[in-house]
């Protein structure tokens, strides 16, 4: 059975002490909450992660929002797949359309980031989806299944069960416009169509997709009542507890 995941992405946001206040907000609200449906999530900054670990309970999950493509050496200023497990933190987010995007992230660099990952005992949040101009041109069934194969095909089944794929349309994101429930689920279903075709039913079944992009608490309990929508990764939503928190209860 595979697991809901509400992760927050905090992106450049929060200085340490305003961070370490909002994951205990967070993790208060989580304990407190009764018979949560979904596993809890922060992604955070680097210099984050130590701090953020202290203030949050077993109950909650820790990621990091990027590795480095080397596993160790002279890389002035990056942070490695070891370094990032070494806090703590359960979780990497790659992929993101920022990195992607800003730091010209290749598949052929995400697919290195993602062995690093695992090989330092990390999940992945493995983030994909295409552009305006890509949907506008029809291409952004090719442009996903480009980025999933490209990235993580190459990895076998039980490694593939250490994945979960987050679905962001770029021009969703902090935009304020979502995709609309059948928009996402139409795209999630696809993905779920590519990991079953490559991997069988059960790996498919069992691989949690998230959705990101403008998600917020007065559209989520739409978005996770798609039946292949297992969650969100929550960007500007995430920086307020009670904004977050409304988003986990959605389930
Ligand atoms: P917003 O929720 O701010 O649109 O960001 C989504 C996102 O990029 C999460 O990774």
């Amino acid at each position: 059975m595979r697991k809901n995941i509400v992760a927050g992405n905090w992106k450049m946001n929060t200085t340490v002490p305003e961070g370490v206040q909002l994951a205990k907000e967070v993790c208060e609200a989580v304990c407190a909450a009764q018979d949560l449906k979904c596993d809890v999530i922060v992604g955070v900054p680097f210099t984050h992660l130590c701090a953020v670990k202290g203030a949050i309970c077993e109950k909650m999950g820790l990621a990091a929002e990027n590795c480095a493509d080397h596993e160790k050496g002279a890389y002035t200023g990056e942070v490695s797949a070891a370094m990032v497990a070494s806090t703590g933190a359960d979780y990497v987010i790659l992929g993101h359309s920022e990195r992607r995007g800003y730091y010209n992230e290749s598949i052929e660099m995400l697919k290195t980031k993602v062995d690093l990952a695992l090989a330092a005992g990390l999940k992945v949040i493995f983030c994909c989806g295409e552009s305006l101009d890509e949907r506008k041109a029809g291409t952004h069934f090719d442009v996903i299944k480009n980025e999933i194969a490209g990235s993580l095909f190459h990895l076998d089944a039980e490694a593939m069960g250490r994945i979960v794929i987050a679905y962001e349309p770029i021009w969703a994101i902090g935009t304020g416009e979502t995709a609309t429930a059948d928009q996402a689920q139409e795209i999630h279903k696809f993905i779920r169509g590519i990991l079953a075709e490559k991997y069988g039913a059960q790996v498919a079944d069992d691989t949690t997709i998230l959705y990101g992009g403008s998600c917020k608490p007065s559209n989520a309990r739409e978005l996770f009542a798609m039946p292949d929508i297992d969650g969100g990764l929550i960007g500007g939503a995430s920086l307020k507890a009670a904004d977050f928190m409304g988003i986990v209860t959605a389930f």
